[in-house]
């Protein structure tokens, strides 16, 4: 079965820093690194490299970043029928990790920008294929929306991150989402609740699941992971690793997750095999170089 990726890819310009520059100041930093990234690709990729079949849907530019970023998809056995060409530039993301290894990252769009419903529809006959649609917020939320509509009229399973935290989303359009998979912030965002203690994420995910999402996956950082389904809740523990940078780990956590639960896993199951997958990404350097080829790792 394929899973099907409609989203962003970016170029990742990743500097590592011993601190940030002052308005005004020049500070030179360590290190540098130039990959490839962008939420939807990094999930792709993820999954990919967990063994799934993967269909990107998403926007190129028209500049010397394209041709690597088709090539990098096509390296991890992507199909990239709909990697399409746009008369603009490439998203690219300079990304910022501290001596803790936190980040802090800047997308520009670019072509992602331009990604629309005509290009889902381009698309349809292959997406009818999929087993599963996977979409993040780095492309304009109608065409997350109207990806919606249509899985939930081709009666395929979708989920959405909703990743980068985006005013605007509005939840009673992506109730059609099977799977919605925020961290913390995002979750406030959409429920407009607070969420500092596990007490409050519990009930910000129940108004979620009350609208009418199937099942609610809060990605908690260190804390580790709290889920909500109409039939019941749980909690993953965290991976305990010494992380030295932490870009793309909750892409490789959905990408891992989406792999699992199309081998047939329960939610739990895929969820503990997620976390430890991304677990071990923090333990690597950038972004989907750190993603890991499922044989190489020893799954819980
Ligand atoms: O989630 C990490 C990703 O966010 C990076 O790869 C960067 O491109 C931004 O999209």
């Amino acid at each position: 079965m394929t899973i099907a990726v409609i989203g962003s890819n970016m170029v990742d310009l990743i500097t590592y820093i011993d601190r940030m520059p002052d308005p005004g100041e020049t500070v030179e930093a360590p290190d540098f690194q130039l990959g490839c990234g962008g939420k939807g690709a990094n999930q792709a990729i993820a999954a990919a490299r967990n063994g799934s079949e993967v269909l990107m849907v998403t926007r190129v530019g028209n500049d010397a970043f394209a041709a690597n970023t088709k090539a990098n998809f096509a390296a991890n056995g992507i199909d990239t029928t709909y990697v399409l060409d746009t008369d603009t530039t490439s998203g690219v993301a300079p990304i910022f990790v501290d001596k803790n290894s936190q980040n802090s990252i800047l997308i520009i769009k670019g072509a992602n920008a331009k990604l629309s419903a005509a290009d889902i529809d381009r698309a349809k006959a292959d997406l009818e294929k999929c087993s599963l649609i996977i979409l993040q917020l780095e492309i304009p939320l109608e065409t997350v929306y109207y990806a919606i509509e249509l899985g939930n009229q081709l009666g395929i399973p979708v989920l959405l991150n909703p990743a980068p935290a985006t005013p605007g989303l509005e939840l009673d359009r992506i109730t059609g989402c099977d799977y919605f998979m925020p961290n913390e912030t995002e979750l406030a965002l959409i429920t407009g609740m607070p969420v500092d203690t596990l007490e409050e994420v519990k009930e910000a995910a129940k108004t979620l699941v009350n609208a009418g999402i199937t099942n609610v996956v809060v990605t908690l950082g260190a804390r580790g992971v709290y889920y909500l389904t109409e039939s019941g809740e749980g909690e993953i523990p965290p991976f305990k690793v010494d992380a030295v940078d932490t870009t793309g780990a909750g892409d490789a956590f959905i990408g891992a997750f989406a792999h699992a639960v199309e081998t047939g896993l329960d939610l739990k199951g895929a969820l503990t095999k997620a976390a430890f997958y991304a677990a071990d990404s923090v333990t690597k350097r950038g972004t989907q170089y750190s993603y890991a080829y499922a044989k190489d790792l020893d799954f819980p």
